[in-house]
Parts: C-alpha cells; sequence; structure tokens
C-alpha cells in the first residue's frame, strides 16, 4: 500500500487530498493541530487513515512527525499543507509572526527533515516531496507581504532542496504546487476573488500534480496565463497597480 503523509490535513486543499488518497486505497497520515475533522475521516477509512496532532511551530513536532512515519509504516510521499496567510496592509506584527512561523520557518523544518528521511531510506522508500505553495510566491504583493514572500521562500526552498539532491544523489521528486484562489477557510468570506476554485476542483489538480510528479504545477489553466503575463510586467509598472480585495457589500 503507498503512503502519503499530509501535514495541514485538518481543513481546505490538505483535508480534500487527505480524502481523495485514502479513497483510491492509500495509506494516509494526517497532522494538523486541530484533530476532530480528520479523525471524523479517520472513522470512514479505519484502516487507511492514521491522524496525529503537530503545530509545525512547536519544537516537538519533528518527533511528531517522525512518529506519524513510524505509525503508518513508512512514507513514499510528504504533502505540506499547512499554511496560514492574510491580507494585511497595515503590517500587523501578529500576523507578520505568524506567516513567518508556519509558512517559512516550519515549513524548512519540515521539508529538511522529510529530506533527511528518504536520503537515509532511499533504497526503501524513494520518495516524493509535495508542497503547496502559491501564485503570490510568484509576485511581490503589497497588501500581503508576510504571505507573498513567504511563498516565495517555500518556492526557492524547493529548488535548493532539489539542488541538493542532485549534488547529493538522493531519489527524490519534488512537486511545487502553486494554487490561485481556492475557496477554503483560509480566504476571508466577505470578498470576492477572482478565478476562484472549489476546493474540489484545487483537490483534483493537486493530486494529478503528486501523481504526474509534474516539478512545478500552477492550478488551474487561468493562472498559469496570468502567472506567465504578469512576469512581463516591469517593477516600476507593477508598483503602480493597485491590488485590493473588493468586499461583496462594495456596490
Ligand atoms: N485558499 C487559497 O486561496 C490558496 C491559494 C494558494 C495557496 N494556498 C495554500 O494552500 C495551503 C492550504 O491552505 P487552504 O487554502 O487549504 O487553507 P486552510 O483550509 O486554512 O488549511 C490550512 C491548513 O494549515 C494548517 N495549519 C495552520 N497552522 C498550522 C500549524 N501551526 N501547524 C500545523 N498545521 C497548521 C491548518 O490546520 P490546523 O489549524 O488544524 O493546525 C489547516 O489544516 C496553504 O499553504 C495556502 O497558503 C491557498
Amino acid at each position: 500500500m503507498k503512503k502519503i503523509i499530509i501535514i495541514g490535513a485538518s481543513s481546505g486543499i490538505g483535508f480534500q487530498v487527505a480524502a481523495d488518497f485514502a479513497a483510491m486505497g492509500w495509506r494516509v497520515g494526517m497532522a494538523a493541530r486541530s484533530l476532530q475533522s480528520m479523525d471524523t475521516l479517520k472513522q470512514q477509512y479505519p484502516g487507511n487513515i492514521q491522524t496525529a496532532y503537530l503545530d509545525v511551530t512547536a519544537e516537538d513536532a519533528l518527533r511528531r512527525f517522525g512518529d506519524l512515519i513510524e505509525d503508518i509504516d513508512g512514507m513514499d510521499i510528504l504533502l505540506f499543507a499547512s499554511g496560514v496567510g492574510f491580507a494585511d496592509p497595515e503590517l500587523d506584527d501578529a500576523k507578520t509572526t505568524n506567516t513567518l512561523n508556519v509558512n517559512v520557518v516550519g515549513f524548512a523544518r519540515i521539508l529538511a527533515y522529510a529530506y533527511k528521511y528518504f536520503r537515509d531510506t532511499a533504497n526503501v522508500h524513494p520518495g516524493q516531496i509535495a508542497a503547496i505553495t502559491s501564485v503570490a510566491g510568484t509576485k511581490a504583493i503589497g497588501i500581503a507581504a508576510a504571505y507573498s514572500a513567504s511563498k516565495k521562500f517555500q518556492q526557492r526552498y524547493i529548488d535548493a532542496l532539489d539542488h541538493l539532491a542532485h549534488i547529493q544523489h538522493v531519489n527524490i521528486r519534488f512537486t511545487d504546487i502553486r494554487p490561485g484562489f481556492v475557496r477554503t477557510p483560509l480566504l476571508r468570506d466577505d470578498c470576492d476573488y477572482p478565478m476562484i476554485m472549489t476546493v474540489a476542483e484545487a483537490a483534483l489538480c493537486v493530486e494529478h500534480a503528486i501523481l504526474k510528479q509534474r516539478r512545478i504545477a500552477t492550478v488551474d489553466s487561468r493562472w498559469r496565463i496570468v502567472n506567465a503575463l504578469w512576469r512581463l510586467i516591469p517593477r516600476p509598472v507593477w508598483n503602480h497597480i493597485n491590488i485590493n480585495l473588493h468586499s461583496k457589500h462594495d456596490s
């Protein structure tokens, strides 16, 4: 039975991907801080799912990650789906710190642990490390400065681990999945978002990218076009484009 561990599996994209992999007959290790939704899903697939409390910002995160790997008897794929993000034009200190702790420090510690796990067990578990980053990592977005910078960090960290794996002859595939907007608890309920996907649509794209071992997957195709276009915009022009969220109540 193939085994995937999903960190950030209690809601949104991570939860849906976990449910889909369990339905496909995979062994799934689900981790996050809220256990309730994961344990409810576990009741549907008791032989396939193992759940664990894990706070990626906590000192004991790596020990808990290691324990979960043991609980499901190994790991073929890690999917890092934990994340926080805020529209924060006021540059709030608590939001900035939270974003960097989860999306940067927690992210890097978990991916480094997975890298070393696959490096040390490559003969048994040739591995794949996948992460949900964001199209927000491909352009500097002023109203979400910490979030967009953290996503850029994630993309560059994956690139660097890929480089390291080649230098060290370690057999790991890397998959950097970059969604546009997805209707999950991460977004504000009171705002309109362009080209928004449902969780089910986004999860299908994520699963496809993982199973096809795509190196970089921008989802969906509309965002691939936006991404390609906004890369062409020079910084002085970009700095004059006012990107903002629009309240559903605005006329
Ligand atoms: N929604 C979008 O529009 C969108 C677009 C592009 C990229 N993304 C990315 O997709 C990923 C998944 O987000 P989502 O949209 O599915 O949002 P979500 O429903 O809010 O899910 C976020 C997940 O992160 C977990 N998490 C948060 N803080 C954590 C911590 N300290 N330790 C461990 N887990 C933690 C949450 O679990 P607990 O709170 O239970 O710990 C939850 O399972 C994120 O990286 C996000 O940046 C989302």
